[in-house]
């Protein structure tokens, strides 16, 4: 048996081969912060511009996660948490591919996102505070829901009636209120450009 037995362990593409190919390493950005922060604005922004630059970048965002991936899942405490563990476990597989990641999902809770730091990893987990006031994001209200959330029509809003809990110990705190969408994803962009550099 054992000449029929091909051990193929020693030819598996390692993440630091595949790291030097990029030209760049790899890791997860998790942009945390209340509903119409600016998260999905500022990673698609980071990604676009990391992507012309020519690096294997990849965005988890509410639109192409919540249809396929977690489309079963709802809003309740273990819909909520269940939904950021896959998006952790897929994080995790893309960065393991050599790809820098850009996850942009509330994630209210320290709970929730020790959670997902620790499917991820320590090291490879970079925590962005979209640190934007409450009184601004409502003032925003991109998709109308704060005025829903305050008519009482939206239960459990985060912000309104349910606690953000603001990371304590961030890899970068971006205060985006009087910052233009540009300017913050250029502080994304070169904290990634620092920390992922090869
Ligand atoms: N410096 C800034 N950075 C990001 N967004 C900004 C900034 N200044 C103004 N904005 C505006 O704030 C809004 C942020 O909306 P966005 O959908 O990105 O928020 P979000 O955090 O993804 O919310 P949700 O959790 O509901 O998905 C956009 O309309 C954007 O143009
Ligand atoms: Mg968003």
């Amino acid at each position: 048996m054992a000449e029929n037995i091909h051990p193929i362990h020693d030819r598996i593409v390692q993440r630091s081969e595949r790291e030097a190919s990029n030209g760049h390493r790899a890791g997860v950005i998790w942009l945390t912060g209340l509903s119409g922060s600016g998260k999905s604005t500022i990673a698609a922004a980071v990604e676009r511009e990391l992507f012309e630059a020519g690096h294997f970048v990849v965005l988890l965002d509410g639109d192409n996660v919540r249809t396929g991936l977690c489309g079963d899942l709802g809003f309740s405490i273990e819909d909520r948490q269940e939904n950021i563990r896959r998006i952790a476990e897929t994080a995790k597989l893309f960065a393991a591919a050599g790809a820098q990641v850009l996850c942009s999902f509330v994630s209210p809770t320290r709970a929730i996102r020790a959670m997902a730091r620790d499917i991820i990893s320590q090291e490879d987990f970079l925590e962005v505070f979209v640190n934007t006031p409450l009184a601004v994001c409502e003032a925003r209200d991109v998709k109308g829901l704060y005025a829903k959330a305050r008519a009482g029509e939206i239960k459990n809003f985060t912000g309104i009636d349910s606690p953000y809990e603001a990371p304590e110990n961030p890899f970068l705190d971006l205060k985006t209120e009087n910052q233009t969408v540009e300017a913050s994803a250029a502080e994304v962009v070169q904290a990634i450009r620092q920390k992922l550099s090869l």
